[in-house]
């Protein structure tokens, strides 16, 4: 299985995701946090895309890519979840490239919908646990204590780039730049629309609907 989940900023694709890889058991590939991680390594990639992601601008196309096939080569043999690549139409084309030689080809596209309204709120009140990653929100899933991760017991933090002024050029980047991929990927008849403003469990319950018949 080779699922590409789009979705604007805050949509709830990396909460989803974690439902997915419970159920289904396959890898989750996140952009955001493959650079997350390389930031917090010193890599040389990390201090590049840096600049990028604090202000909401997409990194550039070339250091993605190279990124995000190295990852792909070692996922080859599972299914998997590509959470947040491809995002430009440059990105699709060299991902169509990169599985065409393998003999591969994405089997589903989740286009998770949320209007923009929500999506501030939904980001700014995000905290994550630093430690096992575990997205929470502090009005609509917060942890059991306050600012502690219910499952390792370590103290939440909020990204650098979930600030009201850093999520609307975010939003921004994802209306030009992500959501044309919609009609790209359509035009295969490969996306399934998901309603995204539901609560987080109703939002699970319509993706395994889809996923489990897709699977069966
Ligand atoms: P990335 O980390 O991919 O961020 P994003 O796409 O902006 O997505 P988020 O992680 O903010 O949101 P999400 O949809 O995963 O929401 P979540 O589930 O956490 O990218 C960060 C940066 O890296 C980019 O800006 C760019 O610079 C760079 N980058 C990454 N990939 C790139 C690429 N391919 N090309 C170029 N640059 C790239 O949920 C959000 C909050 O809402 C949580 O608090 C959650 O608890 C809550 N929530 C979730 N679902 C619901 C619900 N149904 N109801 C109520 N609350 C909900």
């Amino acid at each position: 299985m080779i699922l590409v989940f789009l979705g604007p900023p805050g949509a709830g694709k990396g909460t989803q995701c974690k439902a997915l890889v419970d159920r289904y058991h396959w890898c989750h590939l996140s952009s955001g946090d493959i650079l997350r991680r390389e930031r917090k390594e010193g890599t040389e990639l990390g201090r590049q895309a840096q600049s990028y992601m604090d202000s909401g601008k997409l990194v550039p196309d070339d250091l993605i890519v190279s990124m995000m096939m190295k990852e792909l080569t070692k996922a080859a043999d599972k299914g998997f979840i590509l959470d947040g690549f491809p995002r430009t139409q440059g990105q699709a084309e060299e991902l169509d490239k990169a599985l065409r030689k393998q003999n591969k080809g994405i089997n589903i596209v989740l286009n998770l919908e949320v209007d923009d309204t929500r999506l501030e709120q939904r980001v700014t009140g995000r905290r994550t646990c630093p430690g096992c990653g575990t997205a929470y929100h502090i009005i609509f899933n917060p942890p059991r204590q306050d600012n502690v991760c219910d499952k390792d017991g370590q103290p939440l933090v909020q990204r650098p780039d979930d600030t009201a002024e850093v999520v609307r050029n975010r939003i921004q980047a994802y209306h030009q730049q992500t959501a044309p991929l919609i009609s790209y990927y359509g035009k295969q008849n490969l996306v399934q629309n998901i309603d995204g403003n539901a609560a987080i469990d109703d939002v699970t319950e319509s993706m395994f609907r889809i996923l489990d018949g897709f699977t069966a």
